[in-house]
């Protein structure tokens, strides 16, 4: 049984410093403590919605504002880090002025799920920023990156670049290693994408997604990014997200850095691809903290088949 921490110092081994340690450790405690909050969340009365929205318009759910406090919380205790960015902050915070890594997440992705009792996630990166202009980076420079799933169970799925590592939450509240090297597999049968939006995707998206209807591909739409992540992690698949064609400057729904990015890495480091039409999406320079950007991602074949579309599109 390789525990979290014996993980981490195996890591310290493998090179990793202290600091970016510490950081992990923290930050796969605090999901520990979200995940604790939602098993009784209805109990607590922490349900339905605040009367707060946030800097997206987003209408915030108690449960976001408690998650997003939760990792505020476990970045303020940690003297190396510079910056949180959130999806529920309108702005970057300043943590430690002497401070090098800047934590970026979304600490409740799929919280429309939450009463419906359907799993929901946190995801997560970190960068090196000592300034707050260095968190405009694209998501080569992303150190690590990850996101835990809160279902049936708790899952920790992490990268540092070599590999993803996946980590289920025991009952004393530990994580403990489930799968070594995660792979995508490079061919599946599976689509996620939102159907109910057909009328605003771009041609490629809508002949793709009719030639998979026609090979008899199967569709499925958990409405949390994390949780159509975690399935194309377990049987593959390609999740959509198309910009809408009627708002060319929209941009999509999902946001670069604190969705798109790590999932991004996450993907890329288990042999999957992760693209916006032609470029990668790791590749792209971010112009905002919350930019919206398409996204498709998953099975590499399948993503190599729409990007090669994209690019004969020309
Ligand atoms: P969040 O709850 O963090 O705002 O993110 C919601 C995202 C993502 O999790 C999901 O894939 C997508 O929104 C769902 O979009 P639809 O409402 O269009 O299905
Ligand atoms: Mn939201
Ligand atoms: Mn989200
Ligand atoms: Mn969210």
């Amino acid at each position: 049984m390789t525990t979290f921490e014996t993980f981490l110092q195996g890591q310290k081994q493998a090179g990793l410093s202290d600091d970016l340690i510490a950081v992990i450790r923290e930050v796969a405690e605090a999901t520990r403590k979200i995940s604790d909050t939602l098993k009784t969340s209805s109990l607590e009365g922490l349900t339905g919605a605040t009367e707060e929205t946030n800097v997206q318009g987003e209408t915030q759910k108690p449960l976001d504002i408690l998650s997003n406090d939760i990792l505020l919380d476990a970045c303020r205790t940690l003297p190396s880090v510079s910056f949180a960015v959130s999806e529920e902050l309108d702005a970057e915070v300043a943590i430690h002025a002497d401070g090098k890594y800047a934590i970026i997440f979304d600490p409740l992705d799929g919280s429309s799920n939450l009463d419906v009792n359907v799993t929901v996630g946190t995801i997560f990166s970190v960068i090196e920023a000592k300034e707050a202009a260095d968190i405009l980076k694209s998501g080569r420079h992303q150190l690590v990156a990850g996101y835990a799933a809160y279902g049936p169970q708790t899952t920790l799925v992490l990268t540092t670049g070599k590999g993803v590592q996946i980590f289920t939450l025991n009952a004393q509240g530990i994580y403990v290693m489930t799968t070594e090297d995660a792979k995508i597999v490079p061919e599946a049968k599976e689509f996620a994408i939102n159907a109910a939006r057909r009328a605003s995707w771009d041609d490629v998206v809508a002949a793709y997604i009719e030639e998979a209807i026609d090979a008899g591909h199967n569709m499925r739409w958990v409405g949390s990014m994390v949780a159509d992540t975690h399935r194309i992690f377990n049987r593959g698949g390609v999740f959509l997200y198309p910009a809408d064609r009627n708002k060319p400057t929209s941009g999509g729904r999902l946001r670069l850095l604190y969705e798109a990015n790590p999932i991004g890495m996450l993907v890329e480091a288990a042999g999957g691809e992760a693209i916006i039409g032609e470029t990668k999406i790791l590749d792209i320079q971010p112009t905002g903290l919350h930019q919206r950007v398409p996204v498709i991602f998953g099975s590499r074949t399948e993503v190599d088949k729409l990007a090669a579309a994209y690019a004969a599109r020309k």
